[in-house]
């Protein structure tokens, strides 16, 4: 059966990234006899400009509809000027809470043609491969209640509260332990239990989910503080990071970095099983729209390449055409081809769409 698959591109470079994946889903269903049934809508500036609205409500509904989403990215300086609620990073937002997507993964690879563009010593990072979990739409970015008030003495006070449930951990939790399943089987649950209740509740509520269903799985507490620390001093002690809103944020950033090449870093949000035991999810490179570089055939697709990848991988359970798609990224690297990001010394920078041929030869 067809696998129903929602196009987003987006602004600047969105529209060229994700022409390489289209490229790769020709490959596919001309290849391995798969089928996709392929839509495609407007988000960010792309639709404000056709509907004043940074994504339409028809679009949302299409993508609570889709098996999966995959999109380019939103924003650009033309936009800047726009007012809040229709700025294009308001679309991206509104998908991702009607959507529910509240378990952000972002995984951090060194691929080993890239180790020297790491911003650690080759022997740190060599072979790393983490994947950082983050709750996404709960925590102190969306708990009540918040503000700036008048102090009773004077003066004023600016705050947040910091909320997790119960519900709201487990849910996050089970992605984290089922994806340490199909990996190196090691979670790392991250929060600062010492000083925080909420932190204290979440190490309570993980270790009571871990005792119950998931003994196999190597479960390690850490406080986040130390886990920044850890992250740059030795980042192959990790497999899988579970963290809260906040904290992931800040530690998916620092992991990131570990990589040291922003075109190459894939992510994937995911929400809970509906009443029909389907997940709803939405793929898309880290990376901006990158205005800089936009039309001119400048961009690395790979980032949204990987994403697509792990599109495979988790919504339409396809780990053979992810893995060949993850090696053919591996090889290209190995053998050399480059866009011009990821550039080395003696090499020659070809562009986005180059890249997309290169990896469909390959
Ligand atoms: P950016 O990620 O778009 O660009 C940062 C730098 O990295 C630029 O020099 C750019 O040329 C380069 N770059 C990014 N992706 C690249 C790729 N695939 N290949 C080669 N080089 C790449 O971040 P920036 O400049 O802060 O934001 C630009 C616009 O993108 C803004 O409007 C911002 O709001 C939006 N944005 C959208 C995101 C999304 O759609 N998820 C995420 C981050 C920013
Ligand atoms: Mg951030």
């Amino acid at each position: 059966d067809a696998k129903n698959l929602l196009f987003l591109p987006g602004d600047g470079i969105g529209p060229e990234v994700m022409g390489q994946v289209r490229k790769i889903i020709e490959w596919l269903t001309k290849n391995r006899s798969v089928n996709f049934n392929l839509s495609e809508g407007l988000v960010g500036g792309a639709c404000y400009e056709a509907h004043k609205c940074a994504v339409t409500d028809e679009t949302v509904q299409d993508a609570m509809d889709a098996d999966a989403v995959m999109l380019g990215a939103v924003g650009g300086p033309q936009w800047d000027n726009v007012e809040r609620h229709a700025r294009p990073e308001a679309g991206l937002l509104r998908l991702r809470k009607e959507m529910d997507l509240f378990a952000n993964l972002r995984p951090a690879v060194v691929f080993d043609a890239l180790v020297d563009s790491s911003t650690l010593k080759n022997e740190i990072v060599q072979g790393l491969d983490i994947m950082i979990l983050r709750e996404l739409t709960s925590g102190v970015y969306f708990g009540e209640p918040r503000g700036v008030e008048d102090l009773p003495g004077g003066g004023q006070k600016g705050f947040d509260t910091q909320v997790y449930t119960d519900a709201e951990i487990i849910r996050a939790a089970h992605v984290a332990f089922d994806l340490a399943k199909k990996r190196g089987g090691k979670v790392h649950s991250v929060e600062k239990a010492n000083v925080m209740e909420s932190g204290k509740f979440w190490r309570e509520v993980v270790t009571k989910l871990h005792a119950e269903q998931y003994s196999d799985i190597k479960l390690e507490h850490m406080y986040a503080d130390n886990c920044a620390m850890q992250l740059v001093r030795n980042p192959k002690q990790f497999d899988v990071i579970l963290t809260d809103n906040l904290f992931g944020d800040l530690l998916s950033d620092c992991a990131a970095m570990l990589t040291g090449s922003l075109g190459m870093l894939p992510s994937a949000s995911l929400s809970g099983k509906d009443e029909n035991g389907k997940v709803r999810a939405m793929y898309e490179p880290v990376h901006g729209s990158a205005p800089d570089i936009a039309g001119q055939d400048l961009a690395n697709p790979l980032a949204t390449i990987l994403s697509f990848s792990m599109c495979l991988r988790y919504s339409f359970n396809m780990a053979a055409e992810a893995d060949l798609l993850d090696q053919g990224v591996q090889n290209v690297l190995g053998a050399g081809v480059r866009t011009g990001d990821i550039m080395q010394d003696g090499m020659k920078a070809i562009g986005c769409a180059a890249m997309g041929d290169a990896l469909i030869a390959e």
